[in-house]
């Protein structure tokens, strides 16, 4: 884990409340895997640090990228960061999504913000030459973090507009609305009954609503299912015992044995 004063790159409002940030961080770039995090610092009036999801790592260029909603002070702060400013960055943090080496067929579940890991685990099995499908689920059409489509006709998200995943046939996507104002409508697991058979693994991120719905699913039994949990986190480095979990395997500290976890190790009806 590094600790490093990262310089803004760029800065933007993605869709209303939401900021796709990008910066310099070489060390962290190049050390970060699809599903870790970073405990970033949102200025000298917030106590802890804020975990974000890492959304992109560019290696070759040593940036990355967090995609975060503005939902307090702290990421208020982090929203006003404008290109050159400086931002105190910690990571990367956690275990990540672990890919079976033999599985081909990927599903991807995104529920709101929790596309944000996933679009880099969808670029990184894309490039190993996996198929992946990548669905975004939202609660209406202008939280769909899209700005173009694709070839196929399917909707592409913001965070895949690399070449590689632009042109790319391995990557493909779909997205959901709660309220129907586009695309299909339902919550982000309407996509489960018609795409679990095809997947030989399924990754998800999204709010535990979500997660609790999946796990009653007949149609993810016996699948291998990997979810990264969203949790409040305190040290984020395993110290204050704040993140702890309760799993079929005993306590868990989300910080350090997590994020990730499979599905079925977890304790469902003990989380809030
Ligand atoms: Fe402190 Fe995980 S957040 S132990």
């Amino acid at each position: 884990m590094k600790q490093n004063l990262a310089q803004v790159i760029s800065n933007v409002e993605a869709t209303p409340r939401v900021h796709l940030l990008w910066l310099e961080s070489p060390e962290i770039a190049a050390a970060a895997k699809p599903g870790q995090f970073v405990m970033v610092d949102c200025g000298e009036d917030v106590l802890l640090r804020r975990p974000l999801s890492i959304h992109k790592a560019d290696e070759a260029k040593g940036t990355l990228a967090l995609l975060f909603a503005i939902v307090g002070k702290g990421t208020n702060w982090l929203s006003q960061r404008k290109g050159g400013d400086k931002v105190d960055i910690l990571g990367p943090s956690g275990n990540g999504f672990t890919v079976n080496p033999k599985a081909k067929n990927l599903l991807l579940i995104g529920g709101g913000l929790g596309i944000a890991p996933l679009a880099f685990l969808a670029e990184t099995a894309a490039k190993d030459g996996r198929t992946v499908k990548l669905h975004h689920g939202v609660n209406t059409a202008g939280a769909i973090l899209i700005d173009a489509i694709s070839p196929q006709g399917t909707p592409v998200p913001i965070s895949s507009l690399t070449a590689a995943a632009k042109h790319s046939d391995t990557i493909k996507c779909t997205a959901s609305t709660v309220d129907g104002s586009a695309y299909t409508k339902g919550l982000a697991t309407v996509c489960l009954p018609g795409l679990a058979g095809w997947a030989d693994q399924i990754f998800a991120c999204g709010p535990m609503p979500m997660y609790k719905a999946m796990a009653k699913m007949p149609e993810l039994k016996g699948k291998s299912v990997q979810v990264s949990l969203e949790i409040i986190m305190g040290c984020g480095r395993g110290i204050c015992y704040g993140c702890t979990i309760k799993t079929k395997n005993g306590l868990k500290e989300v910080c350090q044995d997590g994020p990730v976890f499979d599905m079925e190790d977890i304790l469902w009806d003990e989380l809030k």
